[in-house]
C-alpha cells in the first residue's frame, strides 16, 4: 500500500543533498566543491584535488605536503594479497580483479572496517586512494604475465602508477612529464561525478552499514557496465570497428536506426545536454599527446575526429542533444600510451575512488542518513491460491 512517486532511471529524484559536486547539464557546467573543472584539470593536480573533494578546501601547502606524503606510504598492499590476484586466470578482466581484490581488503585491514570510528574511517579512505592504483597495475601486470612491480615513493601519483604499469625488472620505464601530466589530468577529470549510477550504488551498498572495501567493490562493479564506465573501452573498440573514415556513415546510420541496438559508444550523457566540459578538455589533451608521441596521424584519431564532426552536424544526434562525452577521448590517449582496452576501465575506476570515498565520508556523516530501501509498483498477480502440482 501507499503512494510512491514513479521515476525509473530516477531522471528526477535527488536521492541525498550533498556539498561535493555542483553539475549545471544546460550550461555544461562541472564544479567541484565550486572550483570550475577546466581550472582543476589546468592549474591543479590530482591529490591536490583529491584533498579538496574530501576535505571540502584546497589545501595549505603544508596540508597538502602532509596528504600526499600520508597517500605515497600507503601505496604498498599487504604481501599476501599477492596470492589473491595470482587465483585469477591470466585472461581474466582486469575489472573482475579489481572487483574481487579491493573487497578483499575488507580481509586485510580489519581496523578500517570500524565505521563509526571517524579515524578509521580517513584511514580508510587513505588506504583505498593510495592502493586503488597499485591494485589496478597488478592487474594488469598479471594478465600480460610480468611480475608485479613494486611503487615508488619518489614519483608523484600519476607517474608512479605508469611504473607500476610498464617498468619491468630489468629496465625502469622512463616517465616523460608531459605524459605523466597527461596521465593525472585524466585521473583529475574523472575525479568525482556527484550521483552517478556506480557513486549511488556506493551509497546505497553503504546506507546499510557495509564495510568501505565492500561499498566501493560495489561502486567499481556497476562502473565496469558499457553504459557508464565501460563505454570507454567499447568506444575504442568501436572505433577499431569502424576502422576507416569511409565507413563512418554506415555506423551512424546504424546509431539512428531504432531496430539495431548499436550506439554510438562516447556519446550522449543523462545530465550533460550541451557539451560535457570534461571531453573538451580531453579533446585538447588527447592532440597533446598524441602530438608528442609523434601518432598525430593514428587512424584511430581520424576516425574519432570525423565521427565527431559528422555526428555533430547530423540532425538526429542535434535534436537529441547527443555529443562527445568524457569517454570519447580518454580512450585515444590510453591507445596512446599504450595501455590495452581492457585496462581503461581500471583507469576510470582508480580515478573515480576519490568521488566514491569523499560520497561515502559525506554520507556517514550526515546525521540523516538511513537505509536506502526504494519502494516499487507492484505489476504481478494478485492474491491466488496453491495449487498442488499434480492439478497444475
Ligand atoms: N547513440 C545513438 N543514440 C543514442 C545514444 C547514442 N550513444 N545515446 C542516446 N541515444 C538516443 C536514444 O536511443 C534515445 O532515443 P529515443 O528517445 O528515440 O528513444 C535518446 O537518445 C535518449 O537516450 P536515453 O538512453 O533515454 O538517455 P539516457 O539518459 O538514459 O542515457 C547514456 C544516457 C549515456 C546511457 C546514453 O547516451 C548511452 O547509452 N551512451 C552510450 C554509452 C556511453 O557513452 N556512456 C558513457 C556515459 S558518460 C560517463 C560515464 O558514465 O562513463
Amino acid at each position: 500500500g501507499g503512494v510512491f512517486t514513479y521515476d525509473p532511471g530516477f531522471t528526477s529524484t535527488a536521492s541525498c543533498d550533498s556539498t561535493i559536486t555542483y553539475i549545471d547539464g544546460n550550461k555544461g557546467e562541472l564544479l567541484h566543491r565550486g572550483y570550475p573543472i577546466d581550472q582543476l584539470a589546468g592549474q591543479s593536480h590530482y591529490l591536490e584535488v583529491c584533498y579538496m573533494l574530501l576535505y571540502g578546501a584546497l589545501p595549505t601547502a603544508a596540508q597538502l605536503e602532509e596528504f600526499e606524503t600520508t597517500i605515497t606510504r600507503h601505496t604498498m598492499i599487504h604481501e599476501q594479497m599477492h596470492n589473491f590476484f595470482r587465483g585469477f586466470r591470466r585472461d581474466a578482466h582486469p575489472m573482475a580483479i579489481m572487483v574481487g581484490v579491493v573487497g578483499a581488503m575488507a580481509a586485510f585491514y580489519h581496523d578500517s572496517t570500524d565505521i563509526s570510528d571517524p579515524r578509521q574511517r580517513e584511514i580508510a579512505s587513505h588506504r583505498l586512494i593510495a592502493k586503488m592504483p597499485t591494485i589496478a597495475a597488478m592487474a594488469y601486470k598479471y594478465s600480460i604475465g610480468q611480475p608485479f612491480v613494486y611503487p615508488r615513493n619518489d614519483l608523484d601519483y600519476a607517474a608512479n602508477f605508469l611504473h607500476m604499469c610498464f617498468s619491468v625488472p630489468a629496465e625502469q620505464y622512463e616517465v616523460n612529464p608531459i605524459v605523466s601530466r597527461a596521465m593525472d589530468r585524466i585521473f583529475t577529470l574523472h575525479a568525482d561525478h556527484e550521483q552517478n549510477a556506480s557513486t549511488s550504488t556506493v551509497r546505497l551498498a553503504s546506507s546499510s552499514g557495509a564495510n568501505p572495501f565492500a561499498c566501493i567493490a560495489a561502486g567499481i562493479a556497476c562502473l565496469w557496465g558499457p553504459a557508464h564506465g565501460g563505454a570507454n573501452q567499447a568506444c575504442l573498440e568501436m572505433l577499431k570497428e569502424i576502422g576507416s573514415v569511409d565507413r563512418i556513415p554506415e555506423f551512424i546510420e546504424r546509431a539512428k536506426d531504432k531496430n539495431d541496438p548499436f550506439r554510438l559508444m562516447g556519446f550522449g550523457h543523462r545530465v550533460y545536454k550541451n557539451t560535457d566540459p570534461r571531453a573538451k578538455v580531453l579533446k585538447e589533451s588527447a592532440d597533446e599527446v598524441l602530438e608528442l608521441l609523434g601518432v598525430e596521424d593514428n587512424p584511430l584519431l581520424q576516425v574519432a575526429k570525423e565521427l565527431e564532426r559528422i555526428a555533430l552536424e547530423d540532425p538526429y544526434f542535434i535534436e537529441k542533444k547527443l555529443f562527445p562525452n568524457v569517454d570519447f577521448y580518454s580512450g585515444i590517449i590510453f591507445e596512446a600510451l599504450g595501455f590495452p582496452t581492457s585496462m581503461f576501465t581500471p583507469i576510470f575506476a582508480l580515478s573515480r575512488t576519490v568521488g566514491w570515498v569523499s560520497q561515502w565520508k559525506e554520507m556517514i556523516a550526515d546525521p540523516q542518513n538511513k537505509i536506502g530501501r526504494p519502494r516499487q509498483l507492484y505489476l504481478g498477480e494478485t492474491n491466488r491460491d496453491y495449487v498442488d502440482v499434480e492439478n497444475r
